[in-house]
């Protein structure tokens, strides 16, 4: 028996696999044949060896006896890495056309290491390890000398299992990978419904819930990134399971191109979850010797629903994904110039902004979209990363410095992936871009995609970034990406590797963003691709923030957030105060709305003109001072969805030191004379009181948690300013905070 640390990986003689700790087992074999079984995932057993030793297994008189062995049908056998031509008929997680030109495989068993702690993947990002062991099986295709490592980490602090597969070609022949999912689960039969995460341009992490249908239910992502249209997350909720209670499996995956999840119910009600690269458009052809190595998949398990799930993912995140550098620092609060001034950006206009700033407390300028040479409007200049001569006179570098003469930290936007034909670097190298021969590239945004998969793309961008910031001036990046992939193609690919082209993209990207966030790890990396486009723990493993959607109507904001939040934690998000009537929808909503709907972001700014401060001054100035004096209770605690209906948001957040609570309530639509509604609190200590810090009302923990709280309501007295009464009409909000005493 082979045990480590915290009895966290067992490996019985019999081949029994066990990964246990405080949150869940997980438990396989080696079947008969060789094949990887796939035995138990769940709440933690006590004795998972034994419980399994002989476990329950029923075969029906198959019509297919996997190689001769009677009534093994594989379709019915739960495995770890199901591959295709076994007798197994659901979508396989091995799929891979051999020297023979077929694509049957057969993995099986060949031997095992147990490792303590984590390695990182080699071009990838991954989670760091710490406080976990590995276990990685090695299968083997005997026929074609096909190794496949699958690894399993499992952490002793997190309900998480982080699975990855390695392919080697040991034969003396090419391979043409075709699906090589990270991780594939099987689930025996039962009632599942899936909750997955959708979206598009400014309605980013939308919720579905639907039960499972009968086939297979796939989302993914063709486009180049991991897309607003399908976030890379799946959970996979048992029976009655709710908010807070049941059984919930989830799924999502370190990689920030193109993804695949899918859920597959097969002919005997059983559940196939299976987590990796999109295998639609991908083929990776692996020569003798060479090997291929998954993205990670990362799994979380709750008992305790999908408040539990969350709590999960972003302790996780925090833990293991998000950069170390600003784990646990508070983000500075900004002013952008994106809503304010659009492409009218200019030397003057940007440092009369820093003075507005300067003037409501802020802490940080950013120069969005439009400063670099000849970039008036979207048309133009994308791939010139130097400063605009007429509008910028005096350079880049020369503008920080006197934005941090007035006391200011100063960021800048970059889109790095990006080249407009109307360009300098267009001019000198046409052949720079994603195309394919003879085929009319189709602008987004009038914009082609960089070539990732050229050396010479991804060096030439990294000097450029590297030389905006080696003058130590810049504090924040916004790192931009505004156009999803269409006529995939590198003139720097052989024509038989094409299909490997968005996978090769994605290695280039994190390639720069590994050199580049090493070398500066003081500069504060924003995500954003037109928002939500490519929020990822790909791209959180080299950024601390995303801005999540485009959309800064709170009501829209709100949505987004609570989509954002099953996976995300708060801490890794941004948000700003920015115009009403807003841009996107046109709603007019009062400034503590646009504030209340962000508030439990790490970090907060404002996107306003002139006019739209000076005429907001006093209460901007009170909610910067607030974000201020709260920002590093934003990092680390803990969130709550409390309620959200129609009509309603209500969510609670808890500091990591427990002292303060803060409780924001949301309406939609305003109403008179409604029934009281009560929210009860959760996390609070029983025997502590509370104290609501407007009015210095006590309130004991316990009562808040077993008898709730009253929500203000809409009150036909004009007296707006009473803690229990709602701000009067649409759209409004109250974010109360409690302390500790
Ligand atoms: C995208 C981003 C915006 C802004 C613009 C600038 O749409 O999501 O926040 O930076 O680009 O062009």
């Amino acid at each position: 028996m082979n045990i480590l640390g915290e009895n966290v990986i067992i490996a019985s003689e019999k081949n029994i696999f066990s990964l246990t700790n405080k949150y869940y087992s997980y438990v396989f074999c080696v079947g008969g044949n060789g094949i990887l079984e796939h035995i138990y995932y769940g709440a933690p057993l006590t004795d998972p060896i034994n419980s399994f030793s002989h476990h329950y297994k029923t075969h029906r008189d198959g019509v297919l006896h996997f190689q001769g062995k009677k009534n093994y049908n594989l379709s019915e056998i739960p495995q770890e890495y199901p591959t295709f031509g076994s007798t197994d008929f659901r979508f396989p997680a091995f799929h891979c056309k051999n020297k023979d030109g077929n694509t049957i495989s057969v993995l099986k068993y060949k031997e095992h290491f147990i490792i303590s702690d984590k390695k990182l993947l080699n071009g990838l990002p991954s989670a760091r390890g710490g406080k976990c062991n590995t276990l990685i099986v090695r299968l083997e295709d005997n026929l074609h000398k096909i190794e496949v490592d699958l690894a399993y980490t499992i952490y002793e602090n997190h309900g998480v299992l982080v699975r990855s597969s390695k392919i080697k070609n040991h034969g003396n022949k090419k391979l043409e990978l075709r699906n090589i999912y990270s991780s594939s689960i099987d689930f025996p039969a039962s009632q599942y419904k899936i909750l997955h995460l959708h979206g598009s341009w400014s309605r980013e992490f939308s919720e579905e819930t639907m039960s499972v249908p009968m086939g297979r239910f796939v989302i993914d992502s063709n486009r180049g990134s991991s897309s607003a249209a399908h976030s890379p997350f799946i959970a996979l909720c048992e029976d009655q399971c709710n908010e807070v209670s049941g059984n919930v499996y989830s799924s999502s995956l370190i990689y920030s191109g193109n993804h695949s999840i899918s859920v597959e119910k097969g002919e005997f009600n059983n559940i196939r979850l299976l987590t990796g690269i999109n295998p639609f458009n991908f083929n990776w052809s692996l020569s003798p010797g060479e090997s291929f190595q998954s993205p990670e998949a990362v799994h979380a398990f709750s008992k305790n629903g999908l408040r539990g799930m969350s709590h999960i993912w972003h302790s996780f995140i925090r833990e293991k994904i998000a950069p170390i550098n600003f784990k646990n620092k508070p983000r500075p609060t900004y002013i952008n110039t994106w809503e304010s001034s659009y492409f009218k950006v200019n030397q003057e206009e940007v440092l009369n902004l820093a003075d507005k700033a300067v003037s409501i407390g802020l802490e940080m300028v950013v120069l969005d979209d439009g400063w670099f040479e000849g970039r008036n409007d979207d048309s133009s200049s994308l791939g010139d990363w130097y400063a605009d001569s007429n509008r910028f006179p005096d350079g880049i570098q020369d503008l920080a410095i006197k934005i941090k003469n007035k006391g200011l930290k100063f960021g800048i936007w970059v889109e790095p992936e990006m080249i407009n034909t109307r360009s300098e670097l267009y001019k000198k190298n046409p052949d720079w871009v994603l195309m394919a021969p003879g085929r009319i590239s189709s602008l987004g945004r009038n914009q082609l995609i960089l070539d990732y998969c050229n050396e010479d793309v991804v060096n030439y961008i990294f000097d450029k970034l590297d030389k905006l910031l080696s003058g130590g001036n810049i504090d924040y990046i916004k790192w931009d990406m505004n156009r999803n992939m269409s006529e995939v193609g590198s003139p720097k690919v052989a024509k038989q590797k094409q299909l490997e082209v968005p996978h090769r993209y994605i290695l280039g990207l994190y390639s720069i963003l590994s050199r580049l966030t090493k070398k500066y790890p003081n500069v504060l990396f924003e995500n954003c691709a037109s928002g939500g486009n490519r929020l990822d723990l790909g791209m959180l493993s080299y950024m601390s923030q995303s801005w999540p959607s485009d959309m800064s109507d709170p009501i829209g904001r709100l949505k987004i957030i609570n989509g954002c939040s099953y996976l995300f934690p708060l801490d890794v998000l941004s948000a700003y105060i920015g115009p009403s009537p807003n841009h996107q929808n046109g709603r007019i909503t009062s400034v503590s709305s646009r504030f209340n709907a962000g508030a439990f972001c790490a970090a907060q700014g404002v996107s306003l003109n002139y006019s739209d401060i000076d005429k907001n001054k006093g209460e901007l100035t009170d909610l910067v001072n607030f974000a201020k004096e709260h920002s590093s209770d934003m990092i680390g605690g803990n969130f709550y969805r409390l309620k959200k209906s129609d009509n309603v948001f209500c969510w609670q957040y808890i500091t990591k030191d427990y002292e303060k609570v803060f409780l924001l309530y949301f309406h939609i639509l305003s109403g008179p004379n409604k029934p009281f509604e009560h929210i009860k609190f959760v996390g609070l200590e029983k025997n502590s009181d509370y104290l609501q810090v407007c009015n210095d009302k006590l309130y004991s923990g316990n009562l808040l948690m077993e008898n709730g709280f009253t929500l203000p309501y809409v009150s036909m007295t004009d007296d707006n300013n009473k803690v229990s009464y709602m701000p009067k009409g649409d759209f409004s909000s109250k974010l109360f905070v409690f302390k500790k005493v």
